[in-house]
Order: structure tokens, then C-alpha cells, then sequence
């Protein structure tokens, strides 16, 4: 009996052992052509196992005085992916951008702990419809010169909150139709340079107060069509780029702001009084607001407004 049962130990290890000793491959056959400025492997209607282990290797004629060092784009089309292909980063080590569009329909994506492990050169992330629900917490480690994340029109319902910590060179993040309900209030806080944050057509029910407190550059920040009926008061503070604020379709505000300046913000804090108010009242400091920019408005801490000198 013991035998038996070691016998059969023996024969499990060997069988799950198989594929780790032989991984299997699929050649991925690029069509290699200049495109938007980009030197590209584009790939057409491929489909990949669900098995991270398998090895991908990359084919194809380049055109003429070109090479894989020179490819700068993976442009994956009409395809289905379940994770990111890491091993465009191995085999193209100077891209600059993993763009993965018009999917099969159903496709089911994930971004894997290990992602981008090799993604020196990476500036672009671009993940549109695919169907990602998941993303590891340090998926985008290896991507620090990563300037652009557009995962729009995806099954998100939640970020990992250090998602974007090493990301300190992003300007553009694209979360817009997904399925979040939340953005924590550290998300942007390492991504200084940012310029562009769209989070329309999500399920966002506040905004927190201190979201936008260290990206000084925004100039867009967007997040119409959710359900939003709190916004921190001190949101605002500091945006001096600011220039556009779009608000229409939620629950405190339906409003877009399209050219913010110093001479209208007064404006806009006053369409925002509901959405303050309802922003865990009792935690605000009990004072007046000052805000001395060109004239002086006074709020009562309930949000009210006092009056304009
Ligand atoms: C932020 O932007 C400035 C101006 O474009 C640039 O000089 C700086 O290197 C950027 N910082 C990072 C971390 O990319």
C-alpha cells in the first residue's frame, strides 16, 4: 500500500513536471512596416493559449536595413491575449509601445505580477477593450519611462492603490469606461508630471480630497458619467494648469468646466458646494475658508456661503 501510494506520488510529479521541462512554443509572425512615425511588428488576428509558460518568439521579414532593435511599436490587432506578451520586451528591446486593440470578442485579460518586467524603453501602455479585470500591484514596475496608461473600455472594478508609485514619468492615464467604484487617494500621488486623467463613464461615487494634491502640472481631469455626490473640499486647491474640469452626469454636480481660470474658479468651488458638503463633513477643520484671488470669498464650514469682498 505504501508503495502504491509513493508509485502514484512519483507518476503526479512526473506528469505535472511535463510542461515545465519542455515549455511549448507559438511563433508570433510579425508584418513588419513603418506606421505613424513607429517601426512596428504588427500582428493580425493571432490568438494565444492561457498558459503564461509558453514561450512566444516572434517572426517575420524585416524590411530592408531594419532589425528587431529597431522595432519601437507591437501593434496587435483582431486578436485574442490573456496576459501581455513579456517577451516582446526580451526580443524588441527598444520599444516604446505594447498597444493591444480591437480584440476578439470575450476577450479576458490580465496584467501579470511580471508584466513588464523587461520594459526599460516602454512609454506607451495601450490595453482598449480587451476585457482586463486584473492587475497586479507591481505590474508596472519594470516601466519606469512609462508616459502613457490607456486601459480604456475595460472590466476594471478596482486599482491596486501603489499601481502607479515608480510611474513618475506618466502624463496621461486613461481609466475611462470601466467598472470602478473607488480611486484611492494615494494613486496619483508619485505621478508629478501628469497632465491628462480621464475617469469618465466609471461607477466613482466621491472624489477625495487630497487625489489631485501632488499633480500641480493637471490641466484635464475628467470623470463625467459616474455617480459622484462628494468631492473633498480642498480638491481644487493648487491647480493653477488646471484649465479643464468635467463633471456633467453625476450625482452632486452635472456640469462641465472647459476653460477654468483664475477669473471663473470662484464659479466653480460655488457648483461644488453640494458635492463638499457631502464630503465627510465632521473631519474638515472648523474655520472659515479664505480664498484670496482677486476678491475674498467667505464659506461658513457647513460650505454656505458668507460673501464676497
Ligand atoms: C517632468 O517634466 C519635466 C518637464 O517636462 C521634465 O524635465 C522632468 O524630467 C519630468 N520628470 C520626470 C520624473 O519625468
Amino acid at each position: 500500500m505504501k508503495q502504491n501510494i509513493l508509485a502514484l506520488t512519483i507518476l503526479c510529479l512526473c506528469i505535472s513536471s511535463i510542461p515545465l521541462s519542455s515549455a511549448q512554443e507559438q511563433t508570433l509572425p510579425c508584418t513588419f512596416r513603418m506606421m505613424d512615425g513607429f517601426y512596428e511588428c504588427f500582428l493580425n488576428a493571432v490568438s494565444t493559449p492561457n498558459n503564461e509558460l509558453w514561450n512566444f518568439a516572434f517572426t517575420g521579414t524585416h524590411i530592408a536595413g531594419q532589425s528587431n532593435a529597431g522595432v519601437t511599436r507591437l501593434n496587435i490587432q483582431g486578436s485574442r491575449s490573456y496576459f501581455i506578451i513579456r517577451q516582446a520586451f526580451t526580443t524588441f528591446v527598444n520599444l516604446r509601445v505594447y498597444s493591444f486593440t480591437a480584440p476578439i470578442a470575450g476577450n479576458v485579460m490580465r496584467f501579470q505580477a511580471d508584466a513588464f518586467q523587461n520594459a526599460n524603453m516602454l512609454e506607451q501602455i495601450i490595453i482598449n477593450g480587451a476585457g482586463l479585470n486584473t492587475i497586479f500591484p507591481n505590474a508596472l514596475i519594470g516601466a519606469p519611462n512609462l508616459q502613457v496608461l490607456n486601459l480604456q473600455n475595460n472590466l476594471l472594478t478596482s486599482l491596486p492603490n501603489s499601481l502607479l508609485d515608480l510611474s513618475y514619468r506618466l502624463t496621461t492615464c486613461n481609466l475611462m469606461q470601466n467598472q470602478l467604484t473607488e480611486i484611492h487617494q494615494t494613486f496619483f500621488a508619485r505621478t508629478t508630471n501628469i497632465t491628462n486623467i480621464n475617469l469618465n463613464n466609471n461607477q466613482l461615487t466621491s472624489l477625495p480630497q487630497i487625489l489631485l494634491s501632488q499633480t500641480r502640472l493637471i490641466v484635464q481631469f475628467h470623470a463625467q458619467s459616474n455617480q459622484i455626490n462628494a468631492i473633498g473640499r480642498r480638491f481644487l486647491d493648487n491647480l493653477n494648469a488646471l484649465t479643464t474640469l468635467n463633471l456633467l452626469g453625476n450625482a452632486c454636480v452635472s456640469q462641465n468646466f472647459p476653460n477654468i481660470n483664475s477669473g471663473n474658479i470662484n464659479d466653480v468651488h460655488t457648483a461644488l458646494q453640494n458635492c463638499y458638503n457631502n464630503y465627510g463633513g465632521s473631519v474638515e477643520p472648523r474655520s472659515f475658508r479664505m480664498n484670496l484671488r482677486g476678491m475674498m470669498t467667505l464659506w461658513r464650514e457647513d460650505g454656505t456661503l458668507v460673501g464676497r469682498l
